[in-house]
C-alpha cells in the first residue's frame, strides 16, 4: 500500500469526466487499496480516483465518524439511482485546500455500484453519507465543490490560491 499524491484544483484531472471501469484487475485493487490509505493519511472521509490523477470512475470512503472504528468502502462505477429530500451541509475538498461550500443537496440517495469483488451492490444512504456519495460522485463528473460557488466567490478563491502560491515559490 501506498499514500498517493492528491491532486489539487486547478488540475485538469479533476475537471475530466471519469471513464468506467470495464474490468477489476489486481491494478485496479491496488488503486484501492492505495486510495483507502491515502484517504485516510490525509486524513479525509472519501476520495474519488480523479483525485489521485486516474480518470476512472472508483471512490472511496468512510462515513464512520468515529476514527477509532474504521469502516472503508470503495464503489466502482458508482451510478445515483434515486435521489430525494434535502440535506446542506458545509463541505470541504482535499482538492480544494482552505475552501469550504454550503451546498444543498439530495436528503437521500440510493447508489447503484460494483464492489471490489465484482458484486452488485444498491446502497442506501441519508444526509451525511449521502452527501458524502454525491460528493464523490461529482468527482467521477468532473465536478468540484468550487463548481458550487458563485462567480465573485470563485474569484475570490482563484486569488487567494494564486496568492498562496505565490507566497510558496518566495
Ligand atoms: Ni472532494
Amino acid at each position: 500500500m501506498a499514500v498517493l499524491e492528491i491532486f489539487k484544483y486547478p488540475a485538469p484531472v479533476l475537471k475530466r469526466p471519469a471513464k468506467p471501469v470495464d474490468q477489476i484487475s489486481p491494478e485496479l485493487l491496488q488503486l484501492i487499496d492505495d486510495m483507502i490509505e491515502t484517504m485516510y493519511a490525509a486524513p479525509g472521509v472519501g476520495l474519488a480516483a480523479p483525485q489521485v490523477g486516474r480518470s476512472c470512475r472508483v471512490i472511496v470512503f468512510d462515513a464512520n465518524r468515529d476514527e477509532s472504528e474504521r469502516s472503508p468502502m470503495a464503489l466502482i462505477n458508482p451510478e445515483i439511482i434515486f435521489a430525494e429530500g434535502e440535506f446542506c451541509m458545509e463541505e470541504g475538498c482535499l482538492s480544494a485546500p482552505e475552501l469550504n461550500v454550503e451546498i444543498k443537496r439530495k436528503g437521500q440517495v440510493k447508489v447503484k455500484a460494483l464492489t471490489r469483488e465484482g458484486k452488485e451492490v444498491i446502497i442506501e444512504a441519508k444526509e451525511f453519507p449521502a452527501v458524502l456519495l454525491q460528493h464523490e460522485i461529482d468527482h467521477l463528473d468532473g465536478k468540484l465543490i468550487i463548481d458550487y460557488l458563485s462567480g465573485l466567490k470563485r474569484s475570490l478563491y482563484k486569488r487567494k490560491l494564486k496568492r498562496k502560491e505565490e507566497k510558496e515559490k518566495n
